[in-house]
């Protein structure tokens, strides 16, 4: 009787591990692709102005001047505010880009700041 019930505590333990190594690993997973989404909307709608590296060293870029971003220092508020509307020569991305794109596409120029 008593070992009967050690057995359940034991798999109730593990299934409750198991339970969390899932959840762990699956919010890690999502991270992970918050992430290179946040790359890839770069890659494919701001590096032809902003450039690869974020110093908007390129032909489009100098003509429209575009922002060196690894110097910018504006609030993620106002970069969301500016990527969604757009400023001067940089268009607007409200129709392009979901919330959580513009988001990440945020969360993803920060890296290029060096302070
Ligand atoms: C057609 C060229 C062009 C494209 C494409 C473009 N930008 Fe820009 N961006 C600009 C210009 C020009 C400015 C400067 C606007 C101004 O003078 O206020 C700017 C400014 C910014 C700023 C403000 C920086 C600061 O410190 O004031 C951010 C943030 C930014 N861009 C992010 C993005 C992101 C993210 C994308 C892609 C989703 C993007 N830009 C696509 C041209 C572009």
């Amino acid at each position: 009787m008593r070992s009967k019930n050690i057995a359940k505590t034991v798999l109730t333990l593990v299934s409750v591990g198991v339970g969390l190594t899932f959840l762990t690993q699956s919010s890690n997973n999502q991270m992970i692709s918050a992430k290179s989404s946040g790359a890839d909307i770069y890659q494919q709608h701001c590096a032809t102005c902003h450039g690869a590296d974020g110093k908007a060293n390129t032909a489009r870029g100098k003509r429209k001047g575009a922002t060196d971003l690894t110097k910018s220092n504006i609030s993620t508020a106002q970069g969301i505010r500016i990527i969604t509307n757009g400023r001067e020569l940089m268009p607007g991305f409200k129709d392009t880009l979901s919330d959580t794109g513009i988001k990440d596409v945020m969360n993803f120029i920060r890296g290029f700041r060096s302070n």
